[in-house]
């Protein structure tokens, strides 16, 4: 990819921790039922490739947000740009996510998704960039931990680009200056 200066997790790298993840998953819902609740736009590459890798019956929705903020800021305003169609209560609930980035966003949607009464909350990240977080989340499930780099790919965007590329890297700065 031209674009990118550097790859940070290749394909492989993130098929094979998707398996993990699901198989984690799998051992910790033993015979329960799942919601998956998936983010929109970023989670969904993830979620596709996650709900595959779960092996207990299952439900998916999906939900879309917008933060408030400068581009590189959320305010932790959050808009629910489309809900749910399904109900939560006493559902078991995992709230798939691309990153974790200051924990706003989360923390908004973890606190309204709790006045919906669930069974059980719990969050399934494909990154986390814990050096930026600004209030306490800790995701139950984590794909990979990374540093403070703006990353695309795999669902991620610039500028609502670069979401479908199969690996995560990051842009090189002349994307971003348009030279
Ligand atoms: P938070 O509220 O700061 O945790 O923001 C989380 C949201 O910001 C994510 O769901 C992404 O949409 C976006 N985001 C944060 N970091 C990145 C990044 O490195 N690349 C692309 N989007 C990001």
């Amino acid at each position: 990819m031209k674009e990118l200066a550097e790859i940070l997790l290749t394909e492989e790298e993130i098929a094979r921790r998707v398996q993990e993840l699901g198989a984690e998953i799998t051992r910790d819902y033993q015979g329960k039922e799942l919601m998956v609740i998936g983010i929109l736009k970023g989670a969904l590459p993830f979620m596709a490739d996650l709900i595959r890798q779960i092996k207990v019956p299952l439900r998916y929705d999906l939900m879309a947000v917008s933060s408030y903020g400068d581009s590189t800021r959320t305010s932790g305003a959050v808009q629910i740009l489309k809900d749910l169609e399904m109900g939560l209560e006493g559902q078991h609930v995992l709230v798939v996510e691309d990153i974790i980035d200051t924990g706003l966003t989360l923390k908004y949607l973890l606190s309204n998704l709790q006045t919906r009464r669930p069974a059980s909350l719990k969050v399934c990240t494909l990154l986390d960039k814990p050096s930026r977080r600004e209030v306490e989340i800790t995701p139950e499930y984590n794909g990979f931990v990374i540093p403070d780099r703006f990353v695309v790919g795999y669902g991620l965007d610039y500028a609502e680009r670069f979401r479908e590329l199969p690996m995560i890297g990051v842009l090189k700065p002349e994307v971003y200056t348009g030279k």
